[in-house]
């Protein structure tokens, strides 16, 4: 691994500080040196040089091109010959077996070696969404085939898990591979990985509304991308019978979230509602097809009081994604939009000016109480990635000027204008996160001591960690999977934009110009009470000392007397 050590010199803190924090627990993990490591040679479109703002610029290239590297870094199943992550193996070869089918391939949900349907074809929709959109942001950076490559590895799998059938007598999807309780019991390498790992899926007696959908959407979404980028209308049609297909098994009556036919899932990835999917699935298919009876289906999915708006646009949540996508789609072809950008905006703006269970934090970050606390980027990420889906087509310019400036306050957070003064990419500046919560980045093998070793072994390039909490704090411990966790889901509004960046950046990122070095840990204001309290009770203690200091020193001479009688 290419890298140099960069030493640097933490900002000094006060003996008092140092002893605080202490005190509190509340201490970082110290490093004298943070290894920035240089990127692998063989990532293309990265830059060698300080980028000066140039356009199109190569750090925005870079972050592109690290997305998708660590795409790449969750492969599971045989890797294919051009694999350029080194310390990945073929592995989970035999998924599938057990019910007599080849499942392996398709990607690891995050730090571990599960495979999770649900959020894996969200993040494949999305990033499909976000790569129509700025498309022209991957062939900026010389991403397109590297683009075209992380999509089809995901679609090739959803081809092997799901039934290629309309007969609803006859469907399934495999929904999850591995089982919680033994994934979660390892910590190592990709050569030894834990079996059994049971193949989990929803069928036709036992069928799954959210989760077929959602794959539907990510095949729909895919297919547009093969003929309209990737030039290969025979894979394109293949995608399309598979999510038609797919969607006839959504439709199955009675609707049932997937978690009550597969109670394997229900602890990692529950769904919460399935007619967001419905219409988020339907439109994904209309604009696959120009079909008006799935225009029909996701709106009618729309007006039924079961369609409930929820803030969060993440792999359970898409009703704001629905309005953002449907006001888009009959406005691209010409047909009255106007209710659903007027939903559409309604939602947007309720994210631009959060109120209730959502806010900025101080440094910034837009937060949702909840969702936000395991994985707070890839909520802001999500909000902004619709922020610019939409902003071309806003009712009003300031309306659109107010949805960019959003946005792109919550990429240059992401990217290190942040209380922190941390990019929580890794692998692009000395204040990157170091210690993902990932197993085979690790290097480690004991389940029990996951900060062991210090030192991560390999640099998991591109990857969004978990992030900071509520008050913008970011410990960078291996062991805190709620912020350090990495994630396809994380991942994927990012992806797209850097994308966007790419197109539309005229300046470098903003972690370019953050010199090393994280500010010292403020001392919460919680803190700096109790500790004040503490020491009034201290000088009321010595106050009451002095004051009572003649009967005590009498008390003490008869003390002293008593003691001395008693002796003689
Ligand atoms: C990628 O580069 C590394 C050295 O930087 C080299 O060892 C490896 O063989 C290269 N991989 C490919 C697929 O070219
Ligand atoms: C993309 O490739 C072209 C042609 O090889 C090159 O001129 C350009 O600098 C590359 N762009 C980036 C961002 O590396
Ligand atoms: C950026 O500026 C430096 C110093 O002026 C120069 O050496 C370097 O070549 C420039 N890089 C690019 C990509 O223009
Ligand atoms: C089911 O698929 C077949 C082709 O495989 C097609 O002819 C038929 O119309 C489909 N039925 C429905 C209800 O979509
Ligand atoms: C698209 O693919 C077809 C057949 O594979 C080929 O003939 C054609 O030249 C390709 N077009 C482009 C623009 O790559
Ligand atoms: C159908 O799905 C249920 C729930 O996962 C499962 O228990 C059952 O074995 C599946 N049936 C088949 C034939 O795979
Ligand atoms: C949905 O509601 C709108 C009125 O708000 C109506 O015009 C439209 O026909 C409805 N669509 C369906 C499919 O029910
Ligand atoms: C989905 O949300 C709607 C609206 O809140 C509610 O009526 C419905 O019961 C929910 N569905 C499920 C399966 O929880
Ligand atoms: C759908 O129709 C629009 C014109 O309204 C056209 O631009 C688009 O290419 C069509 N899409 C498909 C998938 O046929």
């Amino acid at each position: 691994m290419d890298s140099y050590t960069f030493d640097h010199q933490r900002t000094s803190q006060t003996l008092l500080t140092t002893s605080l924090l202490l005190l509190t627990s509340l201490s970082r993990v110290q490093t004298d040196s943070i290894n920035y490591a240089l990127p692998p040679a063989n990532i293309t479109g990265i830059p060698q040089e300080p980028s000066n703002n140039t356009y199109p610029n190569p750090e925005y290239a870079r972050l592109v091109a690290y997305s998708l590297y660590f795409y790449e870094a969750q492969r599971s199943g045989k890797l294919p010959t051009n694999n350029r992550v080194s310390w990945r193996h073929d592995s989970a070869l035999d998924d599938g077996k057990d019910v007599g089918l080849d499942l392996s391939g398709g990607y690891y949900d995050a730090g571990d070696y599960l495979k999770f349907t649900f959020p894996f074809s969200w993040t494949i929709t999305t990033i499909a969404w976000g790569a129509l959109e700025w498309g022209e942001g991957y062939q900026l950076a010389n991403q397109t085939q590297y683009l075209r490559d992380m999509i089809k590895w995901g679609t090739d799998w959803l081809i092997k898990a799901s039934s290629n059938t309309n007969n609803t007598n006859n469907q399934y999807l495999y929904v999850m591979i591995g089982s919680l309780d033994i994934d979660h019991n390892y910590w190592g390498p990709d050569t030894n990985i834990p079996n059994p790992r049971p193949s989990i899926n929803v069928n036709s007696s036992a069928h799954g509304t959210d989760v077929s959908s959602e794959a539907a959407a990510a095949m729909a979404a895919s297919s547009l991308l093969f003929t309209n980028q990737f030039n290969d209308s025979t894979y394109a049609n293949t995608l399309l019978t598979y999510a038609k297909n797919l969607y006839s098994f959504a439709e199955m009556t009675p609707f049932t979230l997937y978690q009550n036919s597969a109670p394997q899932v229900k602890d990692a990835y529950s769904s919460l509602n399935y007619t967001d999917e419905l219409v988020w699935g339907a439109l994904w298919l209309y604009r696959a097809t120009n079909d008006t009876s799935y225009l029909n289906k996701a709106t009618s999915y729309l007006n039924s009081s079961s369609f409930k708006v929820k803030k969060v646009f993440n792999w359970d949540e898409k009703s704001g994604a629905c309005y953002v996508l449907i006001a888009q789609l009959l406005q691209q072809s010409g047909q009255d939009s106007s209710k659903w950008k007027f939903e559409a905006e309604r939602y947007l703006d309720s994210i631009i000016r959060p109120s209730g269970s959502c806010s900025l934090t101080g440094g910034g970050l837009f937060w949702c109480d909840g969702d936000s606390d395991d994985a707070a980027l890839s909520v802001s990420l999500g909000a902004a990635f619709l922020c610019l889906v939409y902003a071309p087509i806003a009712t009003s310019s300031a309306k659109t000027q107010a949805y960019i400036d959003f946005a792109l306050s919550q990429i240059d957070y992401a990217l290190g204008k942040n209380p922190e003064k941390t990019p929580y990419t890794i692998g692009v500046h000395p204040n990157s996160p170091q210690n993902p919560h990932h197993a085979g980045a690790s290097g480690g093998t004991d389940i029990s001591n996951i900060n062991n070793p210090s030192q991560t072994l390999h640099v998991l390039y591109g990857a969004i960690v978990g992030g900071p909490d509520k008050s913008d704090q970011f410990d960078d411990i291996r062991a805190d999977y709620s912020e350090t966790e990495v994630a396809l889901d994380y991942n994927a509004a990012f992806q797209g934009l850097m994308a966007y960046q790419m197109i539309n950046s005229h300046s470098d990122p903003y972690y370019v110009n953050v010199t090393p070095g994280r500010p010292a840990r403020k001392i919460s204001s919680v803190v700096i009470i109790i500790i004040v309290i503490l020491c009034l009770l201290f000088l009321i203690v010595l106050s009451i000392l002095y004051w009572k200091r003649k009967k005590i020193v009498e008390w003490w001479k008869r003390r002293r007397q008593l003691r001395s009688n008693e002796k003689c």
